[in-house]
């Protein structure tokens, strides 16, 4: 895997770039829609890659493990041909989903026992296993297993797991050096920066995770309750330290304002499910700001959701049609909601990204974080 830096705004830390894998080119920054089950919620493949134009898609090794298992996976050829994309895929490790959706759950040394929330099975998620268990998915890039601290957290208990979530990464790292993938193609692990909101900590955990010399390298623990403005300066801190030359991931994240600000600090990818979950629930994001489509102001308006974007969901449908849509709880409402949702989140980083190489991204991004984030 590569990265080649384009260009470095004068103005803000933000930067564009490009980053070559096995499957294919990420004009960065990038957004990454989110497909936990191998699916990105209600948006189908051919969508997703002909009319939102998305790069990369994640996947997660949490809900894959549980379901379909590695068996289907690996008789499947790995995720890629099971799902038809064939474009790169990211997959968290579990690292945070072992944590939010398992039912009771151990975290020792050793790693996380946890039970399923699907049918209540015992497993145990350890450093080894989780790169042995991506190595099957076979996503270009993979994460480290690691801990996400709860906000707010204890100075101990973020020091500590810390500690361990170092030492996992080591065990990660050795598993992963020591194995190849499954199917013919480079893999790359990307580690995790933690530490909570504590700055001396994320300092540390930065300073390590910069020493690895992974191609690409991760911020986490954020974005998990704490105010923006904490989150900010916890991505400044550490983007300053993490290596130039190499993508740096922001997971969870976040709003349209999260997202052009921390573009500002120096963050290339970006995930979150906030567009798709949010579409889901009627909620709307447009080049001139927040809709929420339930909304009877928008019943007899026959606009289309945003003519200023591409992509079919956000230039054929009307306003008014797709409120009759989740009025009457129509499958088809969620589904233009989550592919427009999408068009905007895409949308929103291939500007920034225009922005960054004319040299005028500061200011446009001042103006758009009010404009996007306006409730229509
Ligand atoms: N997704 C959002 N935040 C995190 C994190 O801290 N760790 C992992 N593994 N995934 C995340």
């Amino acid at each position: 895997m590569t990265f080649d830096l384009l260009a470095q705004d004068s103005a803000t830390k933000a930067r564009a770039g490009r980053l070559e894998t096995a499957h294919g080119t990420i004009e960065t920054p990038i957004f990454m829609p989110v497909g936990t089950a191998g699916t990105v919620k209600a948006v189908s493949q051919q969508t997703l890659k002909t009319d939102i134009n998305a790069q990369i898609i994640l996947g997660n090794t949490y809900h894959l493990y549980l379901r379909p298992g590695l068996d289907v996976l690996k008789a499947a050829g790995g995720l890629h041909k099971f799902n038809g994309w064939d474009r790169p895929i990211l997959t968290d490790s579990g690292g945070y989903q072992v944590y939010s959706l398992s039912n009771t759950r151990k975290i020792k040394e050793e790693g996380v026992k946890f039970r399923s929330h699907v049918d209540g099975s015992q497993h145990l998620f350890s450093p080894e296993g989780v790169m042995d268990i991506q190595r099957v998915i076979g996503a270009d890039i993979i994460m480290a297993f690691d801990e996400c601290t709860p906000w707010p957290c204890e100075y101990d208990y973020a020091a500590r797991s810390l500690e361990m979530t170092h030492r996992w990464l080591k065990r990660c790292i050795q598993r992963f050096d020591s194995t190849e993938g499954l199917y013919g193609y480079e893999q790359n692990l990307f580690p995790i920066v933690q530490g909570s909101t504590f700055k001396d900590l994320r300092i540390k955990s930065a300073e390590f995770i910069a020493e690895q010399g992974r191609a690409g390298n991760a911020i986490g623990g954020l974005s998990v309750g704490e105010p923006a403005e904490l989150m900010y300066e916890m991505t400044e801190l550490v983007c300053d330290i993490l290596p130039k030359d190499k993508p740096r991931y922001l997971m969870g994240v976040g709003t349209p304002a999260n997202i052009l600000e921390n573009i500002a600090l120096g963050v290339d990818m970006f995930d979150c499910v906030m567009p798709t979950r949010n579409a889901r629930n009627g909620m709307l994001f447009t080049t001139q700001g927040i809709v929420n489509i339930t909304n009877k102001k928008w019943e007899t308006d026959f606009s289309p959701l945003d003519p200023e974007l591409g992509g079919h969901a956000s230039t054929f449908y009307s306003r008014s049609y797709v409120r009759h849509l989740f009025q009457s709880k129509e499958m088809l409402g969620p589904q233009i909601a989550s592919a427009h949702n999408l068009a905007f989140y895409l949308w929103l980083v291939k500007e920034a990204r225009k922005e960054i190489l004319a040299g005028t991204f500061g200011p446009w991004k001042e103006r758009m974080v009010k404009q996007v984030m306006t409730r229509l």
